[in-house]
């Protein structure tokens, strides 16, 4: 069962953004997934590192945007993503030393983290890109 269901309740009203975040939330499954199974660390390593990757090249697409639509909320927006990165190395880390395993509580972690940022921080830049395209397009 998927720890996450994508549905348009998530969308910030950007195409790019949302593809990225229903890739997130693939991996973020798919992680869920091979942890309930009970499968090898090696192979939820693998996962741990995909998705920490994919996070890293979304957070820069964001950050992206963010310069070319002058986004008023753009600092906040990016301390909410650096914590993120910080504490999901952190667990990479500990994961890979064997100081711990990805649990159920790492988890829900994780999905109310995507859930809440997307829902409030992303949806903000969202609206904030589709109202300057609009502008630029009555301009
Ligand atoms: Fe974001
Ligand atoms: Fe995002």
């Amino acid at each position: 069962m998927s720890l996450i269901n994508w549905s348009d309740a998530l969308s910030v009203n950007n195409e790019e953004i949302d593809t990225q975040h229903k890739k997130l939330v693939n991996l973020v499954n798919a992680l869920h997934d091979h942890m309930a199974a009970g499968d090898a660390n090696e192979v939820i390593g693998k996962v741990l590192d995909r998705m920490i990757e994919y996070t890293a090249f979304h957070f820069q697409t964001e950050e992206k945007l963010m310069e070319q639509y002058k986004y008023p909320g753009a600092g906040l927006h990016k301390i909410e993503h650096k914590k993120l990165v910080e504490k999901a190395l952190d667990l990479q880390k500990r994961f890979k030393s064997g100081q711990m395993q990805i649990t159920i509580e790492v988890m829900n972690f994780l999905r109310d983290w995507l859930k809440h940022h997307i829902a409030e921080s992303d949806k903000l830049l969202g609206g904030h890109i589709a109202r300057a395209k609009a502008k630029s397009t009555v301009a």
